[in-house]
């Protein structure tokens, strides 16, 4: 299956691929219409096959294990984590969404009360399957919430290999899911290493609103640093957040960063109202306001991550 999108009206249109292949040989161009605006335009089909054959390269069967984060605070980091395993879910995969912050946000959001989460996996006071509860269909919370500061502090005291604590404790759930997104907390602290020692993708939400630009070179560096003791973790993603396109500086600053880091850029999460409405509502974005830009703009990172084009299309 692919997607093809109209020059014209940008309506995007599902196309079985095995029944083009048949009429349109390699190499050559097709022509196409739209079926919403009537208009006529010409199609590579090569393009498309290259785009399966990406997909295929992504194993079905190993778990993709994505942190989102950023020192700075109120970027985004708890929406995107909460809303990118809402749309995963929705997509049809088994997501794990691992809140490591002592806010416990995740689970407001998500309408949930855990009697237990991260603190007692860490702590190994409960089994794994314990400290989970089940959010939605396919979306399974690991809750953060004040308890984790006990924690920081026992893995701070750690004489040796603190930086593996939580990777340890989430040996035993690795495997059940397709995705686990972890949320992360503002600052820079043992936790995060711990959780840049146990992803293997980082997703950085930039807020377009002010100076963006130091706080994501600062964190390069961190990232870095972390590199050097630990290859698998790379960069995947930056997705620019509180984009209002009312105003001339968000555009300003994307463009900037387009320029900076064109392998890593996603399209923006547009700046509304309904997202900082959803959470007193204990609903995703997709629940609360589906119709609404943000919910566009949160499907369309689901297939960035995803390299499904046609997901909650
Ligand atoms: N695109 C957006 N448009 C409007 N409001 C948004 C948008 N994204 C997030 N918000 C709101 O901005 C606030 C901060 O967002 P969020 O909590 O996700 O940031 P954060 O990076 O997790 O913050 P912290 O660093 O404190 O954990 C929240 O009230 C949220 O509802
Ligand atoms: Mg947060």
């Amino acid at each position: 299956m692919a997607i093809i999108v109209c020059p014209k009206c940008a309506k995007k249109h599902k196309v079985n691929l095995d029944t083009v292949k048949e009429n349109a040989p390699l190499g050559k161009k097709i022509a196409a219409r739209c079926k919403s605006c009537g208009h006529k335009f010409p199609v590579q089909l090569d393009q498309f096959i290259n785009q399966e054959k990406e997909k295929s390269y992504e194993p079905k069967t190993s778990t993709r294990k994505i942190c989102v984060t950023l020192s700075k605070g109120g970027v985004g980091k708890t929406t995107t984590s909460v809303n990118l395993c809402a749309g995963l879910a929705l997509a049809g995969h088994k997501v794990l969404l691992v809140d490591t912050d002592t806010q416990g946000q995740s689970s407001y959001i998500l309408g949930k009360k855990p009697r237990a989460g991260l603190t007692e996996l860490l702590t190994k006071e409960l089994a794994p399957e314990e400290c989970i509860v089940r959010a939605r269909k396919n979306l399974w919370l690991l809750s953060g919430g004040k308890s984790l500061a006990g924690v920081k502090r026992i893995i701070d005291r750690k004489s040796f290999g603190a930086e593996w604590t939580l990777s340890e404790a989430m040996k035993e759930l690795d495997h059940r899911y397709d995705f686990i997104i972890i949320d992360t907390a503002p600052g820079w602290d043992q936790l995060i290493v711990n959780v840049l020692f146990y992803s293997t993708e980082v997703l950085v939400p930039v807020a377009l609103e002010v100076m963006p630009l130091q706080g994501l070179a600062e964190f390069m560096k961190s990232l870095g640093s972390i590199q050097k003791y630990r290859k698998e973790i790379k960069l995947k993603y930056i997705v620019p957040t509180f984009m209002d396109t009312r105003i001339k500086g968000p555009e300003t600053i994307y463009s900037q960063l387009k320029k900076l880091y064109p392998e890593y850029m996603c399209n923006p999460i547009r700046y509304s109202e309904s997202l900082s409405e959803a959470p007193s509502y204990g609903k995703s974005i997709f629940e609360f306001a589906p119709g609404c830009t943000a919910s566009a703009d949160y499907k369309d990172l689901v297939r960035k991550v995803t390299l499904d084009e046609s997901a909650l299309l």
